[in-house]
């Protein structure tokens, strides 16, 4: 698996949350016309298209794949064209479509055409019930009570799969909820943590999702792209782990986040209805062990809780306020 000099990388979902900011950095890293952002319907960002080559593709439709990676001889592909666990439960059979049949898709192209490497986001959401919910280890029970957690469990073991069974370089990391301030999360559990920022800065009070005392694993995202890099320029010799690597920086209750952005916005009032989202968070680690990340590949992550909240506020307060 030798790494061929033209780098042409493909970025599906690069509307989404995570997609968007990570182009962008894909492109400052190799080069704007390097890396291909594609979406499926979402209009993209002023940004994205005049920063590089954009195309609109389904990857539940082969074709439309198959045309953009012959087109631009793309050797490397971020999919993270995913449907989220809020949706999932709305539209199961939309979350089965797109993450298990899209990523066959993917996987099937990226295995004809030997390409160079593949990464495929896992989650939080792998874990069940009967998983340990502190300090989840690595290697435990994979018993998901969502579909959007039992796509990501079959995501894992298909991307393993291809790398055992076709030598093809597939990589991948359980994203916790990610909090971010460039694009809006679309349909997830953890969009709570993004959503009580922007309320909090633009009308000083927000109706939270969960309950206070509802703890999950978090990431701001300048550490999620950077771990994503990070793992996929690592050496594949150093890798135990392929498709499942924990990850995480920081743990807190929706509560401690009020808390927290209070310190800064005393006037800030939030309140606490849990909806079917509850069920799901409740079904999901509070505190991720990520040691095989950091004995691996270097996983070292920048923010936590206070550093986080001042930077998110920072930045909308410019954009707001
Ligand atoms: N942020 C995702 C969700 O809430 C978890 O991977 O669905």
């Amino acid at each position: 698996m030798s790494r061929k000099k033209t780098k042409r990388i493909l970025v599906t979902g690069a509307v989404g949350q995570i997609g968007s900011e990570l182009t962008m950095e894909l492109r400052k890293r190799y080069g704007n016309d390097k890396v291909l952002a594609t979406g499926r319907k979402t209009k993209p960002s002023k940004m994205l298209l005049n920063s590089g080559p954009f195309e609109f593709i389904d990857i539940t439709i082969r074709d439309t794949v198959e045309k953009v990676v012959n087109e631009y001889d793309i050797d490397t592909i971020y999919n993270m064209a995913a449907i989220l666990s809020a949706v999932g439960e709305e539209k199961p059979l939309l979350c089965w479509n797109v993450n298990i049949n899209g990523l066959y898709n993917i996987l099937e192209i990226a295995r004809e055409r030997e390409m160079n490497r593949v990464f495929v986001p896992s989650s939080i959401a792998v874990f069940g019930p009967e998983t340990p919910r502190d300090n989840t280890p690595q290697d435990t029970v994979l018993k998901p009570t969502t579909m959007y957690g039992v796509t990501k469990v079959c995501g894992e073991l298909l991307g393993d799969y291809y790398f055992k069974r076709f030598n093809l370089d597939v990589r991948g990391i359980r994203y916790p909820g990610i909090i971010s301030n460039e694009t809006l999360p679309g349909g997830g559990t953890t969009d709570y943590a993004v959503e009580i920022f922007y309320e909090a800065i633009k009308n000083r009070k927000y109706t939270c999702f969960v309950k206070k005392e509802t703890m999950l694993p978090m990431m701001y995202m300048p550490d999620c792209i950077k771990g994503t890099i990070d793992l996929m320029e690592t050496d594949l010799l150093k890798l135990k782990h392929h498709c499942n690597f924990n990850l995480t920086s920081m743990s807190f209750s929706a509560g401690e986040l009020e808390s927290e952005i209070k310190k800064h916005i005393p006037n800030f009032n939030c309140e606490y209805k849990p909806d079917f989202r509850q069920d799901i968070a409740d079904s999901w680690p509070r505190s991720i062990d990520d040691s095989a990340a950091r004995e691996e590949w270097g996983w070292k992550p920048e923010y936590d809780l206070p550093t986080m909240t001042e930077d998110m506020l920072d930045n909308l307060g410019k954009r707001y306020e």
